[in-house]
């Protein structure tokens, strides 16, 4: 499996801190944010990463990176040169991925669950549970999901939920479910993606991606138990860092 980083966006909502540097070199606490959902990816042991980036501060992210041998993986670096939304991003890795199941988490977001098991899971299917599960999304439970895409699940399979629906930040949304920035696809979705319209706000829309599968029937969930923080907002960020100190220094 190939991990997908995805830091585009201009950060606007963190301005003037983005101004200075990119938002997943933004501290957390003791640590750059990108080191989270990197974290999790070097925890399922995925090796060979590509890091998606903004024309912003994209000098910054390859200067503290690296070759990706301080952290015992290789780092290839793709530059988004317009906002053109996650999904887009995505598309950028087809050529790294090279046929291979894709983890693609943004850059702004922490996860306190372990996650490693749904990985593995997801990359060790075979045969007809294959064909069930050519993506996986993380669910979080939270007060507010209009902010953020939203899923609704049926009954559990083996350990994850099917997906009965889903959309990107409904006005009127259908459960409490969000849908959290890291997402298991099979290399359909870059044939997915190549065929995708641009959104209302002008973006090709991961959760339109998600859709895809949810229509050929095969998009599993895992519902989160632990907290997770899309830190892209002075309050997330600030919320985020205080929880890595307090987990710090239990
Ligand atoms: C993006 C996705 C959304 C998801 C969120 C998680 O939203 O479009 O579906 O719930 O990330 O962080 P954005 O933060 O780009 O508005």
């Amino acid at each position: 499996m190939k991990g997908v980083l995805i830091c585009g966006g201009t950060g606007s909502r963190l301005r003037p801190l983005t101004d200075v540097t990119n938002k997943s070199l933004l501290p957390v606490y003791d640590r750059p944010l990108i080191h989270y959902p990197l974290d999790v990816m070097l925890k399922a042991g995925i090796k060979d990463i590509a890091v998606v980036t903004g024309t912003e501060h994209v000098d910054q992210i390859a200067n503290y990176l690296g070759s990706g041998s301080r952290f015992g993986c290789t780092f290839a670096f793709k530059v988004q040169e317009k906002a053109g939304g996650i999904a887009q991003a995505l598309g950028l890795a087809e050529e790294f991925a090279a046929g291979d199941n894709v983890c693609a988490i943004l850059g702004d977001n922490i996860f306190f669950d372990d996650i490693t098991p749904a990985i593995t899971s997801f990359e060790k299917a075979e045969g007809p549970e294959r064909s069930r599960r050519g993506g996986h999304v993380f669910l979080k439970e939270v007060p507010d999901p209009e902010r953020f895409g939203v899923a609704e699940i049926d009954g559990k399979l083996d350990g994850s939920f099917r997906v009965t629906g889903i959309e990107e930040k409904p006005k009127n949304p259908k459960s409490n479910l969000a849908v959290t920035g890291c997402y298991l696809y099979d290399k359909n979705c870059f044939e997915i993606i190549r065929t995708m319209k641009p959104s209302a706000r002008g973006e090709l829309e991961i959760t339109d991606v998600s859709r895809e599968y949810l229509h050929r029937q095969n998009l599993c969930a895992t519902v989160l138990q632990k907290e997770w923080i899309d830190a892209g907002t002075f309050e997330s960020l600030f919320r985020a860092a205080e929880m890595v100190r307090n987990r710090a220094t239990l």
